[in-house]
């Protein structure tokens, strides 16, 4: 017990609908391993997140099951983290409700995703409005550290962080005031096509996007027709030049050397030659994982059994923050000793 006590408790989630993408492995997938080696990690499979919008109810079973084996493929461990889906354990809809109570309408209406989605589709629902709430007591039931994201979801977090302070002020000490890990680089990864637009599943072209699923033939052209500028120079200035900056980003990403060592590396060289080199970086990054992927997305029952247990593991470690909500807010007891039968929340 005291050994987990130590260790920061690392929470993060990812939606199982929409293609993933290269900017989903930068500030998740890629970070998700990383920081599953220093804290308690929990990886929530965030599929009440996907009705937000319009969603096709027959892929949703396949695309959970995809994401699970695209976490472990891409390096998380059942038995070292909790890999886990929302919907699998309720506290999360009953959390979200709660803490609707002390989220201000306003800040949602200010949400850059919220604005953007809204604009984008016809039928905007609420789902999509209070989605943040959702996404505050996914992160704030867990008495978690540490969230590793990419840069979009920074204001999120900011919400996040805002949620938890005033429920503390309003009803007493309940939750840790969690902290996003946003990679310096790596953290928001551009659209090939757009460079100042955030590569995206939803908004992004076919070819400005490039997704873990590509085939290496697909990857490759994508990369060969980048927009870059009409300079020569191979240097890294996301303001000035942000397509060969985001080529810079991407392969640092892929090979894991530091934009300084490639800026060397590609002194004199042409822009054909950087984007063939980050081409080949990008494909030899996605091939091993695309291979784990098919051989772990094949087995169904092994996916789900590994989900259940994570789910039970989920369930547990949220539970006496639930109760402690509760009871804060001054809910009468349906059973005698509900508040605290379980545990004392982590930290309290
Ligand atoms: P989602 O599913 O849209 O994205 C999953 C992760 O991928 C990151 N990401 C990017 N990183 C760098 N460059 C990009 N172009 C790029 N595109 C996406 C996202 O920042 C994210 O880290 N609301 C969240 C899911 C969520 C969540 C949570 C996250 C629900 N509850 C609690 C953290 C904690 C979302 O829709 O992510």
């Amino acid at each position: 017990m005291a050994a987990t006590e130590q260790k920061p408790r690392i929470f993060s989630g990812i939606q199982p609908t929409g293609r993933k993408t290269l900017g989903n492995y930068s500030g998740g997938f890629r970070q998700y391993a990383q920081t599953q080696e220093t804290g308690d990690g929990f990886f929530c499979i965030v599929d009440l997140h996907s009705l937000s919008v319009e969603y096709d109810p027959a892929e949703l079973r396949r695309s959970t099951l995809d994401l699970a084996a695209l976490l472990f493929a891409t390096g998380l461990d059942a038995e070292r983290s909790t890999v886990f889906c929302q919907s699998h354990v309720t506290a999360h809809a009953e959390a979200a409700w709660l803490l609707s109570a002390v989220t201000s309408y306003g800040q949602l209406g200010r949400m850059t995703q919220f604005k953007e989605k809204a604009a984008a589709h016809e039928f905007v629902s609420a789902a999509l409005f209070t989605y943040p709430v959702l996404m505050a007591g996914d992160i704030l039931l867990y008495q978690t550290d540490f969230v590793p994201v990419g840069d979009d979801q920074r204001q999120h977090l900011e919400l996040a962080r805002d949620v938890a302070q005033r429920f503390n002020h309003r009803y007493g000490e309940t939750f840790r005031v969690p902290e996003a890990i946003i990679p310096e680089i790596g953290g928001r990864i551009m659209d090939l096509q757009e460079p100042a637009d955030k590569m995206s599943t939803t908004l992004s072209s076919e070819q400005g996007a490039v997704y873990i699923a590509d085939p290496p033939d697909v990857i490759r052209k994508k990369f060969k027709t980048a927009v870059t500028d009409s300079e020569r120079e191979i240097r890294y200035a996301p303001r000035e030049k942000p397509g060969v900056s985001n080529l810079l980003e991407i392969m640092s990403v892929a090979t894991g050397e530091s934009i300084k060592a490639l800026e060397q590396r590609f002194v004199g060289a042409g822009y054909g030659d950087l984007k063939d080199a980050v081409g080949e970086s990008v494909v030899e990054l996605l091939s091993p994982i695309r291979e784990r992927f098919e051989a772990l997305r094949a087995d169904e029952r092994e996916l789900q059994r590994l989900l259940s247990v994570g789910a039970e593991k989920a369930r547990r470690a949220s539970e006496p923050t639930l109760d402690l909500m509760y009871d804060r807010m001054g809910f009468a007891t349906s059973e005698a000793g509900r508040f605290f039968g379980a545990a004392r929340p982590r930290g309290l």
